[in-house]
């Protein structure tokens, strides 16, 4: 069942940072918050951009590789390409990274922060095809929101 009050989430994420300005805070509580209000998901966590990789940020779940190349893996792909990917199955997905041997599907949302790509949120799931267009949809919706609401106070 994978029924994800994002109206909920959307006035919790708010509450939660409008009022502060720590950017590692910030993004803890927004990983936090989103990780305990999906169903069936193993992994899930932001890649910042430093340069030309992406570095694991505040995350939830197993230990992660920590540098990924722009253009590398889903993560790197999406980055590269300023573009939300939503595998249905990794394990068809050439150049998959492997990081948790349990996700079968995942969803990458670009970070852009006052036009700027600055890193990406990954999701994993062990249930194969589990993000539906839907998800994608309001999952690039808090994004946006979270984007919104640290590009004065700065992200990590
Ligand atoms: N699977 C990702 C790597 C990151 S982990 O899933 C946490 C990828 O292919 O980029």
């Amino acid at each position: 069942m994978n029924d994800t009050n994002y109206g909920l989430l959307q006035s919790q994420l708010i509450a939660l940072l409008k009022d502060e300005s720590d950017a590692l805070a910030n993004a803890a509580n927004f990983v936090a918050l989103l990780y305990n209000a999906m169903d069936d998901v193993n992994w899930l966590g932001i890649y910042v951009l430093r340069g030309e990789e992406l570095v694991l940020g505040p995350f939830q779940g197993l230990p992660a590789c920590v540098r990924i190349e722009l253009g590398k893996g889903v993560c790197g792909m999406a980055a590269a390409s300023g573009k939300t990917l939503r595998v249905p199955d990794v394990h068809a997905f050439p150049g998959h990274i492997v990081c948790d041997a349990a996700s079968r599907s995942e969803l990458v949302v670009p970070l852009v922060i006052g036009g700027r790509l600055a890193g990406v949120l990954d999701i994993d799931s062990p249930s194969a095809d589990r993000f539906s267009e839907s998800d994608q949809a309001r999952v690039e919706a808090i994004c946006a929101d979270y984007c919104d609401l640290v590009a004065k106070s700065g992200f990590i």
